[in-house]
Formats: C-alpha cells, sequence, structure tokens
C-alpha cells in the first residue's frame, strides 16, 4: 500500500487524473489518496494558489501525483513554487514516439534554478531576470543523469547549453559535465547548442539517447519533443529529489479543450507508470506503459490530438481492456 498525494489542479487537469486513477484501480497494488488543491480554482477559493497543507501532504506521502495548473498573474507559478519547495532537483522527461521505434530519448533538466529561479525584478529601464547556475546543482543534475543512463542500459549523455554566448553561466555547466562524465568512462558524453538541439532534435532525433540540460533549456526542449512525436499528450515527466518525488504530465490545464471530455489521458497515465518505475513497482510500470503504446498502435481509440474521435474516457477504457 503506497500513500499518495493526488493534486488534480485546473483543467484538462482534473479529467486526465480522473482517468489515471481508475487505471491504478484495476492493477494488484493498493493506494490510499490524500487529495490536495493547488491551482487558479484554488486561488479564487483559498487566496493561494499551493495551500500550506498541500505542500505538507506532499512531504508526507510516498509520491505526488499532480495533473496540471493553470497560472495566475497575482501568483508565482505553483508548480514551479513546489518543485522548489520540495527540493525536486531533477526532471525526469521521457519522449517515446508510439509511430517511429527509433525517437526514444530522455530529456534530464535541472528543476530548481537556472531562468527559473523566479529571481526577477524592475530597473530604470525595464526589468532583470537572474538566472542562477550553482556548482552544486549541476554536478547533482549531469550525475543524475549519467547514472539514469547506467540504470537504464543507455548508451550516450548529451549536454545542452549555450556556452558561446553564456560564457560563465553556461561555461560553467558545460565544464562541470566533462569533468562529471570522466566517472563514467563507459557512457559516451557530448555536448550541443540548445539552438542546433533544437533543430536536431527535427533532423536527427535518432541520435538522442539522454539529454542534460538547464531549467528553461529543458522545459522548451521538451514541448519541442511532444510535436516530434505527436503531441503533447504523450510525454510524462518525473520530478525527483532526494526527500521527495511528484509525477505530472508535461502539459499544462489546456483551456482551449478542457471540459470537453477529449484530451488525451496518455501523459497523465504515464507518469503514472514513471512513478511505479522510481517505487521499484517494475513490473505493474512496464505492464500500463504497454497497454498504453498498444491501445496508440491499434489506432481505434484515439483522442482528437493524435487524429482519432474518441473521448477521454474511451481511450482510458480502451487501455484498461489492454491491462
Ligand atoms: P498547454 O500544455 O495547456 O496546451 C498547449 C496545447 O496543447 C493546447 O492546444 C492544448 O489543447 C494541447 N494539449 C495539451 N495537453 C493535451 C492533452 N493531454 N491532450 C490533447 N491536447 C493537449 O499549454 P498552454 O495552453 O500554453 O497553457 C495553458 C495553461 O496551463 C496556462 O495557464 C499555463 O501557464 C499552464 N501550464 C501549466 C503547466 C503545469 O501545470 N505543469 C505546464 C504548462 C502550462
Ligand atoms: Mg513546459
Amino acid at each position: 500500500m503506497y500513500k499518495i498525494t493526488t493534486i488534480p489542479g485546473d483543467g484538462i487537469g482534473k479529467e486526465v487524473l480522473s482517468s489515471t486513477k481508475t487505471i491504478l484501480d484495476t492493477i494488484n497494488i493498493q493506494f490510499d489518496y490524500d487529495d490536495q488543491k493547488a491551482g487558479k480554482e484554488c486561488y479564487k477559493k483559498q487566496g493561494t494558489n499551493l495551500p500550506l497543507e498541500t505542500i505538507k501532504s506532499c512531504e508526507k506521502t510516498d509520491a505526488t501525483l499532480f495533473g496540471a495548473v493553470t497560472s495566475i498573474k497575482e501568483q508565482s507559478s505553483a508548480i514551479v513554487s513546489l518543485r522548489k519547495k520540495l527540493n525536486l532537483h531533477m526532471n525526469l522527461r521521457p519522449i517515446k514516439s508510439p509511430y517511429n521505434k527509433d525517437i526514444d530519448f530522455i530529456i534530464i533538466r535541472e528543476n530548481t534554478e537556472g531562468l527559473y529561479s523566479q529571481l526577477e525584478k524592475i530597473t530604470d529601464d525595464g526589468a532583470i531576470a537572474t538566472r542562477k547556475i550553482t556548482k552544486k546543482a549541476s554536478e547533482n543534475i549531469i550525475n543524475d543523469a549519467f547514472k539514469y543512463a547506467i540504470t537504464t542500459n543507455r548508451k550516450k549523455v548529451t549536454a545542452v547549453h549555450k556556452a558561446n554566448v553564456l560564457k560563465i553561466t553556461d561555461g560553467l555547466f558545460k565544464d562541470i559535465f566533462y569533468k562529471e562524465s570522466l566517472q563514467y568512462p563507459e557512457i559516451i558524453a557530448n555536448d550541443f547548442y540548445v539552438d542546433a538541439t533544437a533543430m536536431y532534435l527535427i533532423t536527427q532525433p535518432q541520435e538522442f539517447d539522454i539529454i542534460v540540460t538547464t531549467n528553461l533549456f529543458g522545459d522548451i526542449l521538451s514541448d519541442e519533443a511532444g510535436g516530434l512525436i505527436g503531441s503533447l499528450g504523450l510525454i510524462p515527466s518525473a520530478n525527483v529529489g532526494y526527500e521527495n518525488m511528484l509525477f505530472e504530465p508535461v502539459h499544462g490545464s489546456a483551456p482551449d479543450i478542457s471540459g470537453k471530455q477529449i484530451a488525451n489521458p496518455t501523459a497523465m497515465i504515464l507518469s503514472a507508470s514513471l512513478m511505479l518505475e522510481f517505487l521499484d513497482e517494475n513490473k505493474e510500470a512496464e505492464n500500463i506503459k504497454q497497454a498504453v503504446y498498444e491501445t496508440i498502435s491499434e489506432n481505434k481509440h484515439l483522442t482528437p490530438d493524435l487524429k482519432g474521435t474518441a473521448t477521454t474516457n474511451e481511450m482510458t477504457n480502451a487501455i484498461i481492456k489492454k491491462l
């Protein structure tokens, strides 16, 4: 029995998390859920988009499943703040195409600093954001990437940066990358500039195995990867620290389709599968993944983002049948 905090949030976050719970109901593991609030609706009711009670629950339970939240201008992003409060320093996003078996790579990014340090200020002539890169956080994320390569039998880790322009901050990240890489002689280490990587993801995505990068670059490249494999609704993520972990789809609350029951539940369901992997429940994690990919290959019960006509529930039920 695992204790799991669930945070549906706003918009399609609620729809895809509800689907995911029905999937988890069908497997041979018991979960005790603690439902908590965050996001825009929560702000309207409670005056905060991230109540203390929500953070406390995430700290107490074995893991958190997070749907998605709608941003508000009054407060900083609930999910970005939660990642920082829980010290979830690693953000891991598996990019696996259901249509092309050669596209199967992972984007691992530093999750607590970089341009998402939320250090912004107004100046006389405009505004400034601070891009903070520390040695410790860089070493941690780079070692995480190499270790994950070893445990998952991957061959190569590519550092992505912009050290030709951001000579000091990304110069530091790149230097640490090559220094740490010496501990892992069995893994190939190389690096690219982020702008070139944006192109290579389209022209030669099969070349990537594990990408390790800073916060903003990883965020942008992972949405691009969503386009590459067909839908943002296919990409799950793990946010992992030394004490806590949280799993969420890469997408947001999608106000353009919310309430219509047409959101693709895959990203959230695969996030639950990733959660099981990190809880060392590898068999059930793999079963869910297979059921999802078989359902997509069958091409019968797909949501509109994958050119189908199924509702969220119909696609979820098709996955449950495979399980
Ligand atoms: P979004 O990811 O919500 O949507 C981008 C596009 O992808 C939309 O056209 C949407 O319909 C589509 N899409 C996303 N997920 C889908 C799914 N599961 N199935 C089918 N189509 C899907 O990003 P957007 O529109 O830029 O942001 C909407 C709100 O979400 C904003 O308030 C934003 O700040 C917030 N957001 C929250 C995130 C989080 O909670 N982790 C992450 C990204 C955005
Ligand atoms: Mg994003």
